[in-house]
């Protein structure tokens, strides 16, 4: 073949597959389920290497099923409170820069158990701290090299509209709602330590989005107690929530740090 007939097809590649030129790199921790496995599946279709972490890849049985179906998706083991663990994927991608590190994987009480004041459990409360604040600041300080490295420097914090102080009307949850104020907090601190290397850390909160596509199903009785309330009162963010998210991070610059974004592209009080 002529270099110029290569050249012809090289180009010709690239305009089918714009990615092959482009392609980003994300990694999503908690995403085997959710939002982390809707993060998933949506920048795998948009072309992104994604690097995708669940503290079980064994039983991860729908993002194995992702990770079959789109070549770019590589399933990782991670528990962002194992420390040893965090230290080890960082270093087996050392070198690799990653455009987007997707803080999702957390602990929602809201799911897990009542919490509620008069019948605080500690010990459930120490591990919620522990994942959705310490253990977010880990992951974040282990993987800052690879962001710092990439095109778009971007660790993006998935935190709660349930995080906002000023906007709070319940008693709700206090050690999750906590949790989430105390890692913005803690994100802000971040991302005012590392804007000097590029690298934009922004809060960003998702709500609660209807990933099972539940609004559109024939017979509500069929989902949860939970996801029935949810259903009748219409309380769910649409499914392309997740997308717009995307396209919140991709346009973020170091000027958004000290917002509190929401997930429609609007702002949150803190
Ligand atoms: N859904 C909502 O209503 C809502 C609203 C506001 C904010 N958010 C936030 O959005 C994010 C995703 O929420 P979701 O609704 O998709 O939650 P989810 O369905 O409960 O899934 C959360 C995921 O977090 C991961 N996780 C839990 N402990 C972890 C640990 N120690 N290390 C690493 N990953 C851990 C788990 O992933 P693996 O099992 O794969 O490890 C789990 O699947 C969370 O940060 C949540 O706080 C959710």
């Amino acid at each position: 073949m002529s270099v110029l007939r290569l050249i012809l097809v090289l180009i010709g590649l690239t305009m089918i597959v714009p990615e092959i030129a482009t392609a980003r790199r994300v990694l999503v921790t908690g995403s085997s389920q959710g939002h982390g496995l809707a993060f998933i599946n949506d920048y795998a279709e948009r072309g992104w290497t994604v690097i995708a972490t669940t503290r079980t890849p064994a039983t991860a049985d729908r993002l194995n099923a992702l990770a079959d179906k789109f070549p770019n998706v590589a399933v990782e083991e991670l528990d962002v409170t194992d420390f040893a663990e965090v230290d080890a994927l960082a270093q087996k991608y050392a070198n690799t820069p990653i455009d987007v590190l997707n803080l999702n994987g957390a602990i929602n009480t809201f799911r897990v158990g009542r919490n509620i004041h008069g019948e605080t459990d500690y010990a459930l409360m120490e591990q919620v701290l522990r994942t959705n604040i310490t253990g977010q600041l880990y992951v974040a300080e282990a993987f800052l090299e690879h962001v710092a490295a990439s095109e778009q420097k971007t660790i993006a914090v998935m935190s709660a509209v349930g995080g906002s102080i000023t906007n709070l009307r319940s008693s709700m949850a206090p050690s999750y709602r906590a949790s989430k104020a105390g890692l913005n907090m803690l994100m802000r601190t971040y991302g005012e330590a590392v804007k000097g290397r590029g690298v934009i850390v922004a809060v960003i909160a998702p709500g609660t989005i209807d990933t099972e596509n539940y609004m559109a199903i024939e017979d509500p009785a069929t989902l949860s107690e939970r996801d029935q309330r949810m259903v009748a009162a219409n309380a769910y963010a649409p499914r392309h929530a997740i997308g717009k998210m995307i396209d919140l991070i991709d346009g973020l610059t170091l000027d958004d740090i000290g917002t509190f974004h929401k997930w429609d592209g609007t702002t949150l009080p803190w």
